[in-house]
């Protein structure tokens, strides 16, 4: 699903009132992995919530697939994911991942069984266990078992495995780039993980503090996997921390 952002600008009422983005256009091609990076507070978040129809769009404009987030999202071609998973308590794996159907629009079919969609996550030995009884990783992944039983063209992350540890999050991330390749959404993920944006995505857009514009546009025409080591990734590396204001990272000292 391709999106568009033009001239979109969205400010939080209060005083004083708050201005989150300011003016921020971009586009997003469909099946491309984008990754958003900005500094803590910047707006990503706003960004995300506007897209997935959970605020109002105030200025500019913003499609989906030439579609209001509003219409879009009744047509379940939206998900979203945020940083701690939404699972009901007292259902289990299995009916969890079954919620998500509970509100498709008529004439919408599943794109998988609620045990393929476990499977696929490495979940199947869990679908009749509770959310209490799964690790961190575990509700992430059901989380994304979710994500896949929709059609959905969009997935929103909102650093969904920001909270896991390394090398949960490092698997994870793994298995989200596999399942993208082999299902291709558009996908808006933000994270404030820079080598993890160059080593996911086809393209990293830097925001600017609040309220966030872009900064920097930053292609990755990198064959994946993409070792960290190759000079390559290294100049990219350089670029986006440049980009953030950082200093450059201590592999790169005196090069
Ligand atoms: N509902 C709200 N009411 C008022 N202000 C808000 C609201 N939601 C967000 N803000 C403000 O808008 C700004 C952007 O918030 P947002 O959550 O989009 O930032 P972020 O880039 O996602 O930050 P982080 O990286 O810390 O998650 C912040 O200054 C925040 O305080
Ligand atoms: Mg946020």
């Amino acid at each position: 699903m391709h999106l568009e952002i033009e001239q979109l600008s969205h400010t939080f009422a209060g005083r004083p009132p708050r201005a989150a983005l300011a003016e921020l256009s971009f586009a997003v091609p469909s099946g491309q992995f984008t990754a958003v990076i900005g500094p803590s507070g910047c707006g990503k978040s706003t960004l995300l919530r506007l897209a997935a129809g959970l605020l109002p769009v105030q200025e500019g404009s913003l499609r989906l697939g030439g579609q209001t987030p509003a219409q879009a999202g009744a047509q379940r071609r939206v998900a979203w994911m945020a940083q701690s998973p939404a699972l009901l308590p007292w259902r289990t794996v299995r009916d969890n991942v079954l919620l998500a159907l509970r509100f498709l629009p008529a004439g919408h079919a599943a794109r998988l069984s609620a045990d393929e969609a476990l499977a696929r996550v490495g979940l199947s030995d869990s679908a009749n266990a509770y959310p209490f009884m799964l690790s961190g990783g575990m509700q992430q992944r059901l989380a994304l078992a979710r994500t896949l039983m929709l059609d959905a063209g969009l997935w929103l992350m909102d650093e969904p495995f920001a909270a896991l540890d390394e090398l949960t999050r490092e698997r994870l991330t793994h298995e989200l780039l596999d399942l993208w390749q082999a299902q291709r959404p558009t996908v808006l993920w933000v994270t404030h993980h820079i080598q993890e944006a160059l080593r996911l995505a086809d393209r990293v857009v830097v925001l600017s503090p609040r309220p966030a514009r872009l900064i920097l546009d930053l292609p990755v025409d990198l064959p994946r996997p993409r070792p960290e080591s190759s000079p390559a990734f290294q100049a990219l590396l350089s670029r986006l921390r440049a980009a953030l204001g950082l200093a450059a990272a201590p592999a790169e000292e005196g090069a």
